[in-house]
């Protein structure tokens, strides 16, 4: 299984947001972009007609985490972005049967996200249609926040079901990961890692993003 490093803008220059994306360029495995509406999240970032722009400049794998009230509503339009995988919060659905066929519908891996209150037996229903599942450790809506070590237990625990379910199903962790607390994810079972201000408000975002798919490279299985 090897292990992603996924970069998150959201604390990035977004006055220079392809140049930002192509800083990490090498070491991103996914670019991680986080669409909030000010509704299912207090803060308002970007929507669909970025995405798309910022596509003109990059062919990378596009990982959508959607904090929106009406997330299916933005599907059509970020697949239009060619972007691969949108994650939902699971808060946000009352179906999210109907949610992930629609995602399938316009050709987008689907993923479920969990605030860090909401237990994981929200999403186990629905771990054989997803491709990942995305546990927050901080309240979703702002970079920069501590980690939840409180999170880790949900973390291992949704390692355990999906490997029970045999599937190929991504185990992300989006929320205070850093080079302090990237290894205890790790340990826990995640295997994609959103990586934000750690990365952007580092001196130099390129080296920093190289930093750690330096040890994710390297890290023990
Ligand atoms: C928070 C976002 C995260 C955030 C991570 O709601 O979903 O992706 O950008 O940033 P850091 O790594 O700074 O916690
Ligand atoms: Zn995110």
């Amino acid at each position: 299984m090897a292990l992603r490093l996924a970069p998150s803008v959201l604390n990035a220059d977004l006055a220079n947001l392809a140049e930002q994306v192509a800083a990490v360029g090498d070491a991103a495995d996914w670019v991680h972009l986080d669409v909030m509406d000010g509704h299912f999240v207090p803060n308002l970032t970007f929507g669909p007609p970025v995405v798309a722009a910022l596509r003109r400049h990059n062919d990378a794998f596009f990982d959508c985490h959607l904090m929106v009230s009406d997330p299916v509503a933005l599907l059509p339009a970020l697949a239009e972005a060619r972007v691969q995988l949108v994650s939902m919060h699971v808060e946000a659905l009352d179906d999210p049967g109907r949610a992930l066929a629609a995602a399938a519908d316009h050709d987008v891996r689907a993923g479920l996200a969990l605030r860090p209150r909401t237990p994981l037996d929200a999403v186990l229903p629905w771990l054989d249609r997803l491709d990942l599942v995305l546990p927050m450790t901080v309240e979703p809506g702002f970079g920069g926040q501590a980690f939840m070590a409180d999170q880790l237990p949900k973390i291992a625990a949704a390692r355990r079901a999906i490997d029970a379910t045999g599937r190929a199903v991504a185990l992300e962790v989006d929320g205070g990961v850093n080079a302090e607390t990237i290894d205890a994810c790790r340990r826990a079972g995640a295997d994609v890692f959103v990586v934000g201000s750690a990365i952007f408000e580092a001196e130099d975002p390129g080296a920093a993003a190289k930093r750690f798919k330096e040890r994710l490279r390297h890290a023990p299985r």
